[in-house]
């Protein structure tokens, strides 16, 4: 009889097989899980992990993430923002499009594989970027190319030579595209319909925002609860109205980016009651801090959408709960210290989230908020199954990218600035203590991290979702 060799065996774990945690073995062969077994399977192991009672979990994936590469690495890159994902239980990201050049035709799309490959040490899909009519016949071969999803960010104005993001544009201003009229984003929507993938929408409406924020401004306040005075709830309110009223109508897949206001939750809840295939996101600031929290974390926090009201974090709690909230990620979107260490008003906007995701929601788990499987769901099973990559990612089944995430629930943690990964410590979590910690990261067999340390070279490929 031949002796069966298994590449790893992972022992004494508590499984997840979709529904429960089984206690026993999973076994590895060339990259896939290959077998799990309550009881110990003939052969010889080439390595075994005795996971001792830990969880073992889908490789969690983050469907948010600014690696500012290439254009801004000076802020971060791949080979830094992945090795954050890896010592973060992440097994997979999502690439953000805003990059210089953004992802708005086929031939950066190629580009921007090769780019990323490299630094890569963990799989990766890349968004393709709305522009409106610049880039509207591009759409359908991104499509066939491969991009995850579909972004547009709704009431931005873009830089027309590099069609970089204006983040704090003025009427007038010189050199920018102003955001595009409500005509020209129904067509993205009626374009991005016929790939039949998602469209991922940034809901701020930028004639609010700019008439309140001046209105503020010319008061001459310049603290927190003036800046959300300038963007308020109703910005996110009216954008996603306008973004489902089109998606009714046209029948685009509709996915809400970080969403931050309870407004925002009840106009899906409404949406998906309806029988619309409308989803969406939240990220853990909006689900662990509030406008109280300020005064502690101070302008690290400050990100668009910004962080609302304990109202509004109880709501998004609340649409976890129900399922109207089905993803959650980091929107890692990092600047460097120098950046943020300013006046509130002028610092650019997004933090560090990409290593805190998960032992955030971890720790969420310890304190009674969510069940582990609810872990499981919002970071692996539904961001799979949404975009198309599932159950290749976002599943332990036979057969599958042996990606996984292996978490101590006993293990605490505080969450420190300086041990972070990424090349900002940009993060309004420095300090925080958790229990519920990521204790190994293995993409497609090859252990990333073990215990915090990175011991792989980047081995990430990019990955496409299924036709
Ligand atoms: O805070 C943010 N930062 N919000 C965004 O929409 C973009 C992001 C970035 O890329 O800096
Ligand atoms: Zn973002």
């Amino acid at each position: 009889m031949i002796k069966m060799i298994w590449d790893h065996v992972i022992k004494n774990g508590y499984i997840y097989n979709g529904t429960d945690f089984i206690k026993g073995n999973l076994y590895i062969n060339d990259g896939k899980i290959a077998a799990i077994s309550e009881n110990e399977l003939e052969g010889e192991a080439k390595k075994t992990t005795d996971a001792n009672e830990k969880y073992v979990l889908p490789g969690f994936i983050d469907t948010h993430v600014h690696s500012r590469d290439p254009g801004a690495t000076y802020k971060e890159d791949f080979y830094y923002s992945t090795q954050a994902a890896a010592a973060g239980g992440v097994t997979t990201v999502f690439e953000m499009p805003n990059t210089n050049p953004p992802i708005n035709n086929v031939e950066n799309l190629y580009k921007q594989k090769d780019n990323l490959t490299p630094k890569a040490h963990v799989d990766f899909g890349i968004w393709g970027i709305c522009l409106g009519d610049l880039n509207r016949n591009e759409i359908l071969p991104l499509h066939e190319a491969g991009v995850i999803g579909f972004k547009f960010f709704w009431g931005y104005a873009i830089n027309s030579e590099t069609f970089q993001l204006a983040y704090n544009y003025k009427d007038g201003d010189e050199g920018v595209i102003p955001p595009l009229p409500d005509g020209e984003v129904y067509d993205i929507f009626k374009e991005v319909e016929k790939t039949g993938q998602i469209l991922a929408i940034h809901a701020e409406n930028n004639e609010i925002i700019q008439r309140l924020t001046k209105q503020v401004e010319d008061s001459g306040r310049r603290d927190y609860e003036a800046l959300l005075e300038g963007r308020p709830n109703l910005a996110e309110e009216m954008t996603i109205q306008s973004g489902i009223a089109m998606a009714k109508k046209l029948g685009t897949r509709l996915h809400i980016l970080h969403v931050s206001t309870g407004e925002g939750v009840k106009l899906v809840r409404q949406s998906q009651a309806e029988g619309y295939p409308i989803t969406s996101e939240t990220c853990p600031h909006f689900l662990f801090l509030s406008n109280e929290d300020y005064e502690k974390v101070g302008p690290q926090m400050k990100v668009y959408p910004p962080v609302k009201y304990k109202k509004d974090q109880d709501e998004l709690w609340r649409g976890i709960q129900d399922g109207t909230v089905s993803i959650v990620c980091s929107d890692h979107a990092p600047h460097t210290e120098e950046e943020k260490d300013g006046d509130l008003w002028s610092i650019p906007a997004g933090m560090c989230g990409v290593e805190t995701l998960a032992p955030l929601l971890l720790n969420a788990v310890s304190e009674g908020k969510i069940t582990l499987k609810q872990v499981c769901d919002l970071l692996s099973e539904n961001p799979a199954k949404q975009y198309g990559i599932y159950p290749n990612k976002g599943s332990l089944a036979v057969g599958t990218d042996a990606d996984i995430t292996i978490v101590d629930m006993n293990a605490e943690m505080i969450i420190k600035r300086e041990n972070l990964h990424s090349k900002s410590k940009v993060t309004a979590f420095d300090q925080f203590p958790v229990k519920g910690v990521p204790a190994a990261t293995i993409v497609r067999g090859v252990t990333v991290m073990e215990e915090g340390q990175i011991v792989s070279e980047p081995i990430g490929q990019m990955i496409k979702p299924i036709k």
